[in-house]
Parts: C-alpha cells; sequence; structure tokens
C-alpha cells in the first residue's frame, strides 16, 4: 500500500477549492445599486417588507429601478420584475429587513447576483411610527458582483 502521492492530494484539495468557489466572471463588472431602502411594515398580519433600489447595468448600459414587498407568507424563491422587466429580484431571506439576502437576475441570461446586505453601512431605525415601523437605508452604491449559473 502506498500513500496518496503529495501531487493526488494537492489536485483533490485544489478541486475541493474550485468547486466551491463562485463563478465570478472577472469581465462582467458587478451590478450597482444606489437608493437602496427597506421597509417593514407589520401594524397589521401577515407583515410585509418594501425593498427599493435603482439598479445599474453597467455591461449592457441599462438602469431600472425595482421595488418589492414580501410579506412572511412568500416563497424566497420568487422574482419579482424590475421595472425592465428582463431585471428580477428574489429574496431568499427577508425576514428581517437588518439582515436581507437577496438575488438580481437577468431573463434569458445565466447571470445572477446574490449579496447580503446588513453591517454598518446598513442604518436601520425604528421609525417610532407603526407604517412602517423600521426603515434601512444603504448610503452609496452597493456592488452586487455577478456570477453565472
Ligand atoms: C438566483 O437566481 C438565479 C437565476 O434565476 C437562480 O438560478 C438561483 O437559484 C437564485 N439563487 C437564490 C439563492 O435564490
Amino acid at each position: 500500500m502506498k500513500a496518496p502521492s503529495i501531487t493526488t492530494t494537492f489536485l483533490a484539495l485544489t478541486g475541493a477549492a474550485i468547486a466551491a468557489h463562485p463563478n465570478v466572471k472577472l469581465d462582467l463588472k458587478a451590478f450597482q445599486l444606489t437608493k437602496l431602502s427597506a421597509s417593514l411594515y407589520d401594524q397589521s398580519l401577515p407583515a410585509y417588507r418594501i425593498v427599493n433600489f435603482d439598479l445599474k447595468d453597467p455591461n449592457n448600459n441599462v438602469d431600472t429601478s425595482c421595488s418589492s414587498a414580501w410579506s412572511g407568507g412568500m416563497s424566497g424563491a420568487y422574482k419579482f420584475k424590475c421595472s425592465n422587466s428582463n431585471y428580477q429580484v428574489n429574496f431568499p431571506s427577508l425576514y428581517d429587513i437588518e439582515d436581507i439576502k437577496l438575488n438580481v437576475s437577468v431573463v434569458n441570461s445565466k447571470e445572477f447576483a446574490p449579496g447580503e446586505i446588513n453591517g454598518d453601512k446598513w442604518k436601520c431605525e425604528d421609525t417610532g411610527a407603526e407604517y412602517p415601523s423600521k426603515v434601512c437605508k444603504w448610503t452609496g452604491v452597493y456592488d452586487l458582483p455577478i456570477v453565472l449559473a
């Protein structure tokens, strides 16, 4: 019996590392999200969340805006259309607007862009009002790198 050679082990490890790494295509520029905001409406049930942003696709020189109203009963796979309906967004996680997982995708394309919005630049405040009860805003541009399916 021979122990696996160093080369075999190395190949096995790099293979795993490549497989685990998202297929980021380097010549595609990230989507740019601006005026990104989220609001929580939980005065009556079902509570819902509204997420708005402007979307720039620098690769195709497209500017559009996206607005989604997601309620707790909806699937995270449900796709909301942006004004330009070639662009869509779904929310794998949106229960807590302080920590959002979103996924922008392009119709009839392999391009999609998953992202997580949270942290210091995602400023959330209780409004003290009921409608909405909480609002979060991102200052500046949120870059959302594109991956290919
Ligand atoms: C993101 O959208 C793409 C394209 O529709 C889809 O294949 C992928 O499963 C979505 N990812 C998540 C986490 O929703």
